[in-house]
């Protein structure tokens, strides 16, 4: 079976270059020429990796599925406003997808510990929270999609809370970072800040593999899971191991 990478971008390019790595059989497929992929395009398709366009993802999941494509990991972002077809589109065709605006395991921890952050600063009175995020001067959608999935989750801390000040969310596009994220809680005498900084894009491309190994575990519900139980999967792993007694022989 053939590993089908939608986007011959930076993301895909390194995706397609860690799976050939692996030994996988690859096939980067960049814009169509027409503007629309034929589905024969997926008739091998054991793994739809999409990493194009947040316009092109409804279009490209449409045509994938039409061609037999069942499993699939989406990287790209900013497709928000086609989110229930793109469901509606996987469930009628018994389809699952891991969606995730960013795969990076680090980055799934770091909201974890947002969400903790923003329940300890909106529960004490003069603690504002504010997001920055950099990236390359290049990436075209802003804010990040991880900056907005930060955003909902801050929000989530202060739900119901009429004096909860709106969140600012700032973006930088300049040079060629691959990605900033810094989460701050302001008060009058002190700054609280997390910080969570990209060198490249092997953590992206890490965490596309272990969300395509978990479709691969078990036959998952079709439609769109987020990234949230592969990290489970991989902690209580991780937790397995330190149990394991070591055997010294
Ligand atoms: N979830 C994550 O962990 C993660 C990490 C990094 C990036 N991303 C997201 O992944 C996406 C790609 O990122 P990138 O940095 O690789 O962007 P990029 O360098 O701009 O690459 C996107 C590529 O997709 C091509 N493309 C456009 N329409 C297409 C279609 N219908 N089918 C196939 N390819 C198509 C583009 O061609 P044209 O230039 O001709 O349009 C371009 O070559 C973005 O949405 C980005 O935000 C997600």
């Amino acid at each position: 079976m053939t590993t089908i990478v939608m986007g011959d971008g930076e993301l895909g390019r390194a995706v397609a270059r860690g799976l050939r790595q692996r030994g996988d059989d690859v096939h980067l497929v960049g814009r169509p020429p027409g503007g629309h992929h034929e589905a024969a395009t997926f008739a091998e398709a054991g793994l739809v990796v999409e990493a194009s366009r947040g316009s092109a993802v409804l279009a490209n999941a449409r045509a994938a599925v039409a061609g037999g494509a069942r499993r699939f990991v989406i990287a790209t972002t900013a497709w928000d406003d086609d989110r229930d077809e793109v469901q509606a589109t996987l469930r009628r065709a018994g389809a699952a997808a891991v969606a995730a605006p960013n795969f990076s395991v680090g980055v799934a921890l770091f909201a974890r510990l947002v969400d903790q952050a923003a329940v300890l600063f909106a529960g004490i009175e003069g603690f504002e929270p504010y997001v920055v995020e950099w990236h390359r001067r290049t990436k075209t959608d802003r804010p990040s999609g991880t900056a907005r999935m930060l955003a909902t989750r801050i929000a989530a801390a202060s739900a119901g809370r009429a004096d909860a000040p709106a969140l600012e969310v700032v973006s930088v596009r300049a040079g060629s970072s691959p990605g900033m994220h810094l989460v701050g809680f302001d008060a009058a005498g002190e700054t609280v800040e997390l910080r969570l900084t990209a060198r490249d894009r092997s953590p992206y491309v890490a965490g596309i593999f272990a969300a395509a190994d978990w479709l691969d575990r078990q036959s998952r519900t079709p439609g769109l899971h987020p990234f949230d139980p592969v990290l489970d999967e991989l902690l209580a792993r991780a937790a397995t191991v330190r149990e394991t007694p070591l055997v010294v022989s």
